[in-house]
């Protein structure tokens, strides 16, 4: 099917299957189920909702739209916009150096989960005493060569997909990981809610206390919309240029949204009623996955064999379809630079592994754990910017331009497909969150977030 960019996916099943790919990661299935267990359960669930299709949708659609319309990478379509005010391309910079960063941390946590997959099915986990894991996870996590090695063989995975290509690369492994992933997580929360105990992780996860949610919460929820959406940092830009002319972005923005939302809460419902089902601490917080859940699965025997085999394995590709859209963004733009895609695919990978090797070096009591930037470990120091600092503000930046810089008639005539589509009542509802609140909203975090 045709797209302004030349490159792109065939189908519009395709494209919602890259995107919900790109969205769907390690943000969903390590990161939430533990912050929103954190802050109050259901009540944390309530806000983040709210923030999800409120804010994070606007976003992708904002992005799409933007994508779409001008067919080119971040840096090239704002100015192409508005061609009278170029000092936006920096926005898209912005967006790209983003992308950047939280590739290189990414694949540090890539690389562990492909060790944990590794481990699982060597039956390495399985032989591990349950009060160890912790110093399990610790000595490898801080090790030299183990991690770098993992890492190195996530990127060539990640790579090898980007030079394959946008629709038989990207569009086919997404159509193919996307489905097994979510019925992977199915057969997964089966098993989780028929253990014997399993209604206590259900009432954690889902029953509102809403004295746990503080603003810090509240936070928290905008920051992991955000980060879970893969919105604000112009990956959506980049896609949306690969989209197909005729296809209806309201549609597909509200699939993709609801696709990442629904694998978020299917991953509490996969993880909690099987920590507390083995009476295991549900507040583990990051290390749950690595700590907490090898436990979990070791205490069920060989089905917890089975189990452990799955869950990493899914981790895994999740991790590696969002880990294709950053190399993509950064690819994309490369490669019009006139290099080509395969050699930008190559170059792009070398520089960020140089980061993330450093990041990796410098984690916990690593040998380059002592170098610190402003009191921080490199590693922590990327996990800040890429957190809480630089999406919210990249975020705030594109939807002030969509909002308030980009012609209405340019947002009408993409979001309507020419005119083709109706969207009657959705198109003021919709320029009213774009220009009001969901700026709003960000400027509120951002501010909050700074200043703790
Ligand atoms: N959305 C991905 C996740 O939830 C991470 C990501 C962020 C990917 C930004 C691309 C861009 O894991």
């Amino acid at each position: 099917m045709a797209t302004k960019s030349g490159e792109g996916f065939s189908s519009s099943f395709g494209a919602i299957m890259a995107a919900a790919g790109s969205a769907v990661g390690l943000g969903n299935i390590w990161r939430f189920p533990y912050i929103c267990g954190k802050y109050g359960g259901g009540a944390f669930l309530l806000v983040y909702i709210c923030f999800v299709f409120f804010i994070g949708m606007i976003l992708m659609m904002s992005e799409f739209i933007i994508g779409r319309r001008t067919g080119e990478d971040p840096m090239k379509a704002y100015p192409k916009l508005r061609p009278d005010r170029k000092g936006w391309r920096f926005v898209g910079l912005a967006g790209l150096f983003t992308c950047f960063l939280i590739l290189a941390i990414y694949l540090v946590i890539s690389g562990w989960t492909l060790n944990y997959f590794w481990e699982s099915l060597s039956g390495t986990l399985a032989s591990i005493a349950d009060n160890d894991f912790a110093s399990h996870f610790n000595a490898f996590a801080s090790s030299t060569w183990r991690p770098i090695i993992f890492i190195a063989a996530f990127l060539l995975f990640t790579t090898l997909v980007i030079i394959g290509g946008v629709e038989k690369g990207i569009e086919r492994v997404s159509k193919l990981l996307m489905p097994i992933l979510l019925l992977l997580l199915l057969v997964l929360c089966v098993r989780s809610l028929s253990l014997h105990g399993a209604s206590a992780g259900v009432a954690y996860l889902f029953q509102p206390d809403f004295s746990k949610l503080t603003g810090e919460g509240i936070l928290a929820a905008l920051g992991q919309a955000l980060f879970s959406l893969s919105v604000g940092m112009g990956v959506m830009i980049v896609y949306g240029s690969y989209l197909p002319v005729d296809d209806n972005i309201l549609k597909t923005s509200i699939w993709i949204t609801v696709c990442d939302f629904a694998i978020a809460v299917l991953s509490g419902i996969a993880i909690f009623p099987a920590v507390f089902a083995c009476g295991q601490d549900p507040t583990g917080g990051p290390g749950l996955v690595y700590q907490v859940l090898p436990m979990v699965f070791n205490s069920l025997g060989t089905v917890g064999r089975i189990f452990s085999i799955v869950f990493f394995l899914l981790l895994s590709l999740a991790a590696l379809t969002s880990a294709i859209s950053l190399l993509e963004a950064l690819t994309q733009w490369l490669s019009s630079e006139k290099i080509g895609r395969t050699k930008s695919a190559i170059v792009m990978s070398l520089v960020v592994i140089l980061f993330a090797v450093v990041a990796s070096l410098s984690f916990g009591n690593g040998i380059l754990s002592g170098v610190k930037f402003g009191g921080l470990q490199f590693f922590d120091l990327l996990d800040k910017l890429t957190g809480t600092v630089l999406p919210p503000v990249c975020a705030l930046m594109t939807i002030l331009f969509f909002g308030w810089f980009m012609k209405k008639e340019d947002i009408i005539d993409e979001l309507s497909n020419h005119g083709t589509l109706k969207i009657g009542y959705f198109k003021a509802f919709y320029y009213f969150l774009a220009r009001f609140v969901a700026p709003a909203a960000l400027i509120v975090v951002l501010v909050s977030g700074l200043i703790n």
